[in-house]
């Protein structure tokens, strides 16, 4: 930011581990735009790259996926470039700004062992049975530090990362009383009720890692695909998981007539879906093909992102290492 200013500060993330679906953008995405619209905020977009090294260890794979996701942002109206606006965002890449990895350190010894053993997502882990990385382990205390380095007050998200925002809260807390001073601001986060858990194709959380997804810049024939095979089952009244996902793009009063002229036709209430996904998804998916057309205007945006997260985590960082002796 070129001028400090006193507006709350937003900041959100996402990995760049896949394609974004309408679980990323009806659960998180949305509320960043609107919010980043309002000008009340300001607002710090950041691609997770860091925190995706604990699934993509390939370096291809990576880079595309990371630019992809800076477009995805940029597409749905995050816009880094538009210099004085108020709605402007600072977006940057995660392993672009050193404090991040830095602070986790520091955070790592205030952390007990005992308490990120508690995490939702390293329990999922052990239960499965899977290699757990020391990266996945200590994955909470590298999003503290995303979000406690910019004064963040509030973090727009999906349900699913809850857990992580109390992380950051208790970790903030735990600095602050330690070394006696409020280095550090509590964040909160800011989830909505109807969309804290968007549902896939089999009605389970849609999400990458179980193949349930519709990709937020889907093809027709992939929208159409993914609708076909939504899982409908003929107990109730209408098809649920069909009704769930219009209902993210239609209010319950347009869909009402749908619904009742279709009533027990699940094909034809899945073609109204496809038709009205397609409506929607269209001028998204033109505007994200334009952008990764010119990289160049990504990467230019991200090496601006960086270099403002970079100016405001090292003021932050030089009050850190004043705080525990280290200067
Ligand atoms: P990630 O990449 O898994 O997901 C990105 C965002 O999308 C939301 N989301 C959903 N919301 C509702 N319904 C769903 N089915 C659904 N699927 C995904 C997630 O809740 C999230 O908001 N650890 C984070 C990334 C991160 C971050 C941060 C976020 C890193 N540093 C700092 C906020 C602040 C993650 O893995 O999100």
């Amino acid at each position: 930011m070129s001028s400090p200013s006193t507006k709350p500060v937003m900041l959100s993330g996402i990995k760049p581990t896949g394609e974004i679906h309408l679980g990323n953008y009806f659960g998180a995405m949305r509320q960043l735009v609107e919010l980043a619209k309002s000008g009340k905020y300001q607002s710090f977009i950041m691609v997770a790259d860091y925190h995706a090294l604990n699934f993509i260890q390939n370096a291809k794979e990576m880079r595309e996926l990371s630019l992809d996701l800076a477009a995805a942002y940029m597409a749905v109206g995050l816009t880094p470039q538009s210099g004085s606006g108020e709605d402007r965002v600072v977006l940057f890449k995660q392993s672009d700004v050193p404090a991040h990895t830095e602070l986790t350190w520091i955070f790592d010894t205030l952390t007990t062992m005992p308490y990120l053993m508690r995490a939702h997502a390293f329990k999922d882990a052990e239960a499965k049975n899977h290699e757990i990385s020391v990266g996945t382990f200590n994955y909470p205390m590298l999003m503290s530090a995303d979000i406690l380095l910019y004064d963040t007050q509030l973090v727009p998200v999906g349900q699913d990362q809850k857990q992580h925002i109390e992380y950051a809260r208790d970790t903030a807390e735990k600095f602050n009383r330690v070394f006696g001073q409020e280095v550090f601001t509590l964040p909160k986060e800011h989830i909505m009720e109807e969309v804290a858990i968007v549902p896939g194709i089999d009605g389970q959380k849609m999400s990458k890692s179980y193949g349930n997804t519709i990709p937020l810049f889907a093809s027709r024939e992939v929208i159409t695909e993914r609708v076909m095979s939504i899982v409908t089952d003929s107990s109730g009244e209408r098809p649920e998981n069909v009704y769930a996902i219009h209902k993210l793009i239609k209010s319950e009063a347009e869909l009402a007539p749908i619904y009742e002229e279709h009533r027990g036709k699940y094909k034809a209430l899945k073609e109204a879906l496809v038709e009205d996904l397609d409506a929607f998804i269209a001028p998204l998916r033109t505007t994200y093909i334009e952008l990764k057309d010119s990289p160049e205007k990504i990467t230019a945006a991200l090496e601006r992102g960086a270099e403002q997260a970079r100016e405001v985590t090292s003021k932050k960082m030089a009050e850190v290492k004043k705080a525990i002796g280290v200067a």
